[in-house]
């Protein structure tokens, strides 16, 4: 008797498992009161989908269905118990006015989240109220920044649109292993500071198949950044992809194995960059790959500048700290919108070291473009539009 109640028990408990394992593992916002009417705020439902699933003791999936929800700025924070899937068919949107993101810089904010994979999906920061009172001089509310992950490892985004971000569209600081795949990032050329992706403090990541058309950087590098590997990028209208601005401070952490691949830039303020400080320090840009880009009408398509000091402030008369070394230029063709088309203005006190040029065709007018070079040592090879100046 007794061995039939306990076999009895036995297969009830392992059915209850088996009905955990099979349901627990997904969270559809909807089911929390999310509302796919881009007005009732689902802040709340997003982090009630995001408690259980980070709890999970299975890998599990948030479903989040056609439609707009609207956001608040939301942190979504792990470690988590295991693997978490984002299903985005819908557009997370934010509230419309200018001051709802608040002070805190972030609208949608992933902090020490591990093994975490996004499919699809929109988001639309609606920028434009925010950027109407930037132009009008008032005195606005910092901004924030779109999509962030901070302090994250093992994160695969892929299939996302970001439109119309406050400030960066998608922020990756200090992460590891991250890879972006098929994004698309949109915001007018004229609004400020909107860059597309920015990676910092991060090693490991990886940014393909990605269309940005922005007013401010396409992707920049910030110091701290090792292991970026960039491949079939669209950049245009924006600034360009930029390593940079580094050096405001004293100390900081270098740049170092940066690989940029298979690129079009078009119509857009520079192509390629790596730009710095006029000031005293100790960081580095080194081993940096500019290889296989189309420029189509860039005003600056090869840009090293070390002579940065917006308004003349704390730093006139000065130079800059940062190292820069082992940068290749590789196959680069195109058309140029200025004459000159490889500008290296190189630190007076620390000249830029090897930098090598090699096979670039840059036409200005459909004549060759022009190039300058200060204080930079290096080599150049195979054919040479314009003329190299190393
Ligand atoms: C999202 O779209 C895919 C493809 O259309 C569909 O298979 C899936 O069921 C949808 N998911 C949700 C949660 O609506
Ligand atoms: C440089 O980065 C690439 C990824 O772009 C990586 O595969 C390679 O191992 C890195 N090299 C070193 C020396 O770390």
């Amino acid at each position: 008797m007794a061995n039939t109640i306990k076999t009895l028990l036995l297969i009830i408990s392992s059915f209850y498992f088996f009905i955990q394992l099979s349901s627990a593992a997904t969270y559809n916002v909807i089911t929390y009161g999310a509302k796919p009417d881009g007005k009732t705020d689902s802040t709340r439902p997003f982090l009630k989908a995001w408690t259980l699933a980070c709890s999970s003791s299975t890998p599990s999936t948030i479903n989040v269905p056609k439609g707009r929800f609207l956001l608040n700025p939301t942190t979504f924070r792990g470690p988590c118990k295991n693997k978490i899937t984002f299903r985005l068919n819908g557009t997370l949107v934010a509230p419309l006015d200018y001051r709802a993101l608040g002070s805190s810089g972030y609208w949608i904010l992933f902090i020490k989240v591990n093994d975490v994979s996004f499919f699809g999906g929109n988001i639309d920061a609606k920028g434009a109220s925010y950027w109407a009172c930037r132009d009008s001089g008032k005195d606005c509310p910092p901004g924030a920044r779109s999509l962030t992950f901070n302090w994250a490892n093992n994160i695969y985004l892929s299939g996302l649109t970001s439109l119309n971000s406050r400030q960066s569209h998608i922020t990756i600081n200090s992460c590891n292993n991250v890879l972006v795949k098929n994004v698309k990032i949109m915001a007018p050329d004229q609004s400020p500071n909107t860059d597309g992706i920015h990676v910092q403090s991060s090693t490991d990541v990886t940014i393909t198949g990605t269309t940005i058309q922005t007013g401010d950087d396409c992707i920049s590098i910030g110091d701290g950044t090792k292991n970026l590997f960039m491949t079939h990028i669209k950049c245009g209208p924006g600034h360009g992809v930029s390593i940079g601005s580094l050096g405001k401070e004293f100390d900081e952490q270098g740049v170092q194995n940066v690989t940029l691949m298979n690129a079009v830039f078009t119509k857009s303020d520079n192509g390629v960059r790596i730009k710095t400080w006029a000031r005293p320090g100790n960081g580095f840009v080194k081993h940096v790959v500019f290889q296989n880009i189309v420029m189509n009408n860039v005003k600056n398509p090869i840009i090293i500048d070390q002579n940065y000091c917006p308004d003349n402030e704390g730093c006139p008369g000065q130079s800059a700290g940062v190292k820069i070394s082992d940068v290749t230029y590789k196959n680069i063709g195109g058309t140029s919108a200025t004459s000159e088309a490889i500008t290296f203005d190189c630190s007076s006190t620390n000249p830029c070291d090897d930098i090598r040029l090699e096979d670039i065709k840059l036409t200005y007018k459909n004549k060759a473009s022009t190039s300058t070079c200060n204080n930079v040592g290096g080599s150049s090879v195979g054919i040479l539009m314009p003329q190299s100046c190393l």
